[in-house]
């Protein structure tokens, strides 16, 4: 069986995400998150909130609406070039997307490509419709973002944003004159982006609602050959892959040799960092694809793709380092009628944009796929403690006797400092078997050793060892073991 094949079981198992609208039948494109998805969604977040928000001191945190007038999109461009290829099935009607079409015949990627392009390739290929084999009509586009009737008289033409960004742009010059009027200025929105994909597919990976951890830095162009901090990464060796070659090369030699500057490369080396240091993404598995600039988004100058490889499903775009420059600002001043302008460092301009975007659901997926591991007929997940729903579980062996008591205090005493559960439902080789596939880094059991000499055992996940040590040592023992600590050293092994 194919590991995503798995994984949508488990998901579907423990309710890490289903099929939105299930008992309708479910519908494409949209997925729902259950408690312990959400759980881990959350974690994820909050980690990328500290990491990337935290980055400075002048970076924040803003909410935006999900709903922006047409205007907005005409000033970003969206309405233009936001758009798909698609090739209609003369015979059965059914829609395309004429990229994908070509991707899944050749095995070739051929985002970019012009619609002209696109109508000879399927023309000289001879691709038929995948649903009915019927001929395929000439390449046209379709705007990608979901149009809204608003109010009564339905005359006032809206959208679902299509991504975060551009919530920040229209916010921009308020909160750089309430801020410290400095930059960089980072505004970072985590929310929902929605977009009316043609084909929905590979689970949370191509979805028409999904969220999106989008930080936009506002820096000054005369700028962007430093950064204050750039010591701090000039000899990190960044993963690139370009002209279809992987190579190892640090910001310094991406400066000299690649021309890519220098405040650009600072934050693609954090980039690469919180997915490899924080998430903990196999160095084999991960890498920065330069994009060329016939496959480079409208609004970019410079532009790459982080990658994450799965097991059937290739490699996969999950976040992307983009520089913008002053493409939106511009585009808002010009529609809006409103100065973008500042006046900083004694002279006037509209600041550039470097935008650090990351599809959280992508993520999310990735995650669970090379975190999904098997061991004879145990299933578990050895996510990151810190991404984990549950820190710890607490279990009574027995319900009966002082156990259960005991337990419960141990549990709320514990839960005081950890993301704790209690279980005591089925039998204990149950509630192990639970908690490992839900990904739950340590279990603590409660017997009637706990009530005569006030022990407890503690079992890994990832080992399956246990060790037995005194409750009144049991947060400090619990603190080292997440903090990497080796279970045995921190305890009397039990057989
Ligand atoms: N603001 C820039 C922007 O939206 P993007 O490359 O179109 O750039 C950013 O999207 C990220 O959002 C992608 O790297 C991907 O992780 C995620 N994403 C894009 N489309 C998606 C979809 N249909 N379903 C799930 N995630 C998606």
């Amino acid at each position: 069986m194919a590991v995503s094949d798995k994984v949508v079981e488990l998901a579907k198992r423990r309710g890490f995400f289903t099929v939105s609208s299930e008992i309708y039948g479910g519908i494409a494109g949209f997925y729902d998150y259950g408690a312990y998805g959400t759980l881990l969604k959350r974690k994820l977040e909050n980690l990328w909130r500290k990491y990337f928000v935290g980055m400075d001191e002048n970076f924040f945190e803003i909410e935006a609406s999900n709903i922006m007038p047409e205007k907005v999109f005409e000033g970003s461009g969206h309405i233009t070039n936001f758009v798909d290829p698609v090739a209609k099935c003369k015979k059965c009607g059914t829609f395309h997307r004429a990229d994908q079409i070509m991707e899944e015949f050749l095995h070739e990627n051929f985002e970019g490509k012009t619609v002209e392009e696109l109508t000879q390739l399927i023309k000289k290929h001879n691709v038929k419709c995948s649903r009915c084999k019927g001929e395929l009509g000439d390449v046209s586009v379709l705007n990608m973002m979901f149009p809204l009737a608003m109010g009564a008289g339905k005359d006032t033409v809206a959208y679902l944003r299509p991504e975060t960004a551009q919530g920040a742009y229209v916010n921009f010059l308020r909160h750089f004159n309430i801020l410290r009027m400095r930059l960089p200025l980072g505004l970072a929105i985590i929310g929902k982006a929605f977009r009316n994909e043609i084909s929905p597919r590979q689970l949370l990976l191509r979805q028409r609602e999904f969220t999106q951890a989008e930080l936009q830095i506002f820096f000054d162009p005369r700028e962007v050959e430093e950064h204050d901090n750039w010591k701090e990464v000039a000899k990190y060796k960044l993963i690139i892959y370009h002209a279809k070659k992987m190579e190892k090369i640090s910001c310094d030699d991406a400066n000299k040799k690649m021309k890519i500057p220098k405040f650009y490369l600072y934050y693609l080396a954090k980039m690469q960092k919180f997915f490899l240091d924080e998430l903990n993404i196999p160095e084999k598995k991960f890498r920065l694809r330069k994009l060329t600039d016939e496959e480079k988004a409208f609004y970019n100058k410079v532009h790459f793709d982080i990658e994450i490889q799965l097991e059937e499903l290739g490699w996969k775009e999950v976040a992307g380092c983009h520089y913008r420059t002053d493409h939106d600002l511009k585009g808002h001043q010009l529609v809006s009628g409103q100065s973008q302008e500042i006046f900083y460092n004694e002279k006037k301009f509209i600041p550039h944009v470097l935008e650090l975007s990351f599809g959280v659901d992508r993520i999310l997926y990735s995650l669970l796929e090379l975190n999904y591991a098997e061991d004879k007929d145990r299933v578990y997940l050895k996510l990151p403690a810190k991404l984990s729903p549950f820190t710890l579980a607490v279990f009574p062996l027995v319900n009966k006797d002082k156990i259960p008591k005991k337990a419960e205090e141990i549990f709320e005493e514990l839960k005081k400092h950890f993301d704790a559960i209690y279980d005591d439902s089925g039998s204990i080789g149950k509630r192990y078997y639970r908690q490992d596939e839900i990904s739950t880094p340590v279990t603590i059991t409660c017997d009637y050793q706990t009530i005569s000499e006030n022990t407890v055992t503690i079992r890994d996940r990832d080992s399956t060892h246990q060790i037995r040590v005194n409750t009144k040592n049991l947060k400090t023992v619990l603190t080292k073991f997440l903090e990497g600590e080796n279970l045995e050293r921190l305890g009397k092994t039990v057989k």
